[in-house]
């Protein structure tokens, strides 16, 4: 977004793109939200897009693409193999990445399921900065273990630190040195740290990071499926990368990393992944995968049409204009919200607002969901539906006891350029309503929990009738076509 100042009005987020293409929105009246909440066993993933006003779940694959990414769909050219589409997505990535192999996916968990897949041997360690839910689980399934050596500082909820997605050095040498390099099947960073609050690491940190990696032998992976959000952060917030263009940034990460892997439901602006691997042995070594799960090379389970508007995404991501919505609005979202006095994940960073839930609703045990309750709550106060990122989202530990959290948050993402300021200035004002009314908020139990990564799928059931007695308190304030 250019920086551009106002006269006689207060400076607001100003977008640098208009709307050309529009979805109508229904706003179910309270009582009716009540029941599709409880048809969706207070589950905000298993609610039908018909039921929401905000659909504040996720930016994966819901980003508004541009008139240039449409029309690029039109020249997409289908065949099962060899499509001219394939190689201009290579070529587009091998000029950003300067890495010469593509191995095409259908999403970003079909590139961790493939890399996991080849590279984690029983009993092997992954260090990450933080886990994502899906990279965690492909280690864990094969019998590996994730190490999550984030800097204590990326855990502190309310913070001004930049870069909170920075990774630990001093234990990333004792967790060598503890488990050996061998043991190591690979150092995972990812960009824009999704569950720590879409958190930026620094490129410096990367560099020392990937130094260590590279001086014992260790395999370097980049998930780079926020990389956008994490570009815009570097240029804004350290100092020695201020003069360099994205291109230039995104070129000098590139070059830390043995394998770059993303969902292009997020970097890019489509729906689709890749993997890119340096070493053209390595490449050939992960063919076998894409044909065996994915699909032919020169697709990998991917529509051209995707393919094509992705790459033009890819190259929109080297503009300051475009990358900065996001991360704009999230910042207006959350200084608002802090200054009402309600608990949020400060820094502002990229995909999303995320609210501090162990502290907005600190009468609820860790045991009974806070953020699980929280997000459901929002739902039936507002129609607006954010995702639960805390121990709902955590697997039970091998003795069947919860998992707690480190961070118990509410996600309200911002998919890019779908919502204008006056709908965010609805959120917030909603969220800090209910935050006036949180001692109405109750826990969750499950009824239905699935083993491996329960909350897509899981239902629960209110501890109480909390939330008849909310959805009251609301309709006396908002009546009940609100
Ligand atoms: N890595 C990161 C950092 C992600 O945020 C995601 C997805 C994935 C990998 C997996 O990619 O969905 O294409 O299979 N994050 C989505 C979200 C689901 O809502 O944050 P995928």
């Amino acid at each position: 977004m250019a920086d551009i100042k106002f006269y006689s009005r207060p400076a607001v987020p100003l977008e640098m793109h208009k709307v050309k293409i529009v979805q109508k929105l229904t706003l179910l009246p309270s009582e009716e939200r009540l029941k599709r909440m409880e048809n969706a066993g207070f589950n905000t993933f298993l609610l039908h897009n018909g039921d929401i006003f905000m659909d504040m779940l996720t930016d994966s694959g819901v980003n508004a693409m541009s008139d240039n990414m449409q029309s690029a769909m039109l020249r997409a050219d289908d065949a099962y193999a060899g499509s001219e589409t394939f190689y201009r997505m290579n070529d587009k990535l091998t000029e950003l990445f300067g890495i010469k192999h593509l191995l095409p996916a259908h999403q970003g968990r079909a590139c961790e399921h493939i890399i996991a897949q080849h590279f984690v041997k029983p009993g092997n360690c992954v260090i990450m900065n933080y886990h994502f839910t899906t990279s965690k689980a492909h280690v864990t399934r094969l019998g590996g273990h994730v190490e999550e050596l984030v800097k204590d500082e990326g855990l502190v909820t309310k913070s001004t630190l930049p870069f909170k997605g920075n990774i630990d050095l001093d234990k990333v040498r004792a967790c060598i040195a503890k488990e050996g390099a061998d043991n190591i099947a690979y150092m995972r960073l990812e960009a824009g740290t999704n569950l720590i609050g879409g958190q930026p690491i620094s490129y410096e940190n990367m560099k020392a990071a990937t130094d260590i990696a590279r001086e014992h032998g260790i395999l370097t992976v980049l998930d780079a499926s926020l990389l956008q959000d994490n570009l815009y952060f570097i240029k804004l917030r350290e100092e020695s990368m201020k003069d360099k263009s994205i291109r230039e940034i995104t070129r000098m990460i590139a070059d830390l990393f043995d394998i770059i892997y993303f969902s292009a439901r997020k970097f890019g602006f489509g729906r689709g992944g890749g993997i890119l691997v340096r070493e053209e042995a390595m490449f050939h070594e992960l063919e076998d995968y894409i044909t065996m799960f994915e699909g032919f090379l020169t697709y990998g389970g991917m529509s051209v049409k995707e393919m094509e508007a992705m790459i033009v995404g890819f190259e929109e991501t080297m503009d300051m204009d475009i990358i900065s919505q996001g991360p704009i609005f999230i910042d207006h979202c959350v200084r608002a919200l802090d200054s009402l006095g309600v608990p949020m994940v400060t820094p502002g960073g990229g995909l999303g607002a995320h609210i501090n839930a162990r502290e907005f609703v600190s009468h609820i045990p860790s045991e009974e969901y806070p953020a699980g309750s929280l997000v459901a709550a929002l739902y039936l106060c507002g129609g607006i539906r954010g995702m639960e990122r805390g121990t709902l989202s955590e697997e039970r530990n091998p003795d069947g006891s919860e998992h707690i959290a480190s961070v118990e948050m509410v996600r309200l993402a911002f998919p890019r350029r779908v919502f204008t300021l006056s709908q965010t200035e609805y959120v917030i004002d909603r969220v800090k309503w209910l935050y006036d009314h949180r001692h109405l908020i109750g826990g969750l139990r499950f009824v239905h929990e699935p083993k491996t990564l329960r909350f897509f799928t899981g239902k629960l059931e209110p501890v109480s009738d909390w939330p008849r007695k909310l959805i009251d308190a609301y309709i006396a304030d908002f009546g009940e076509e609100c």
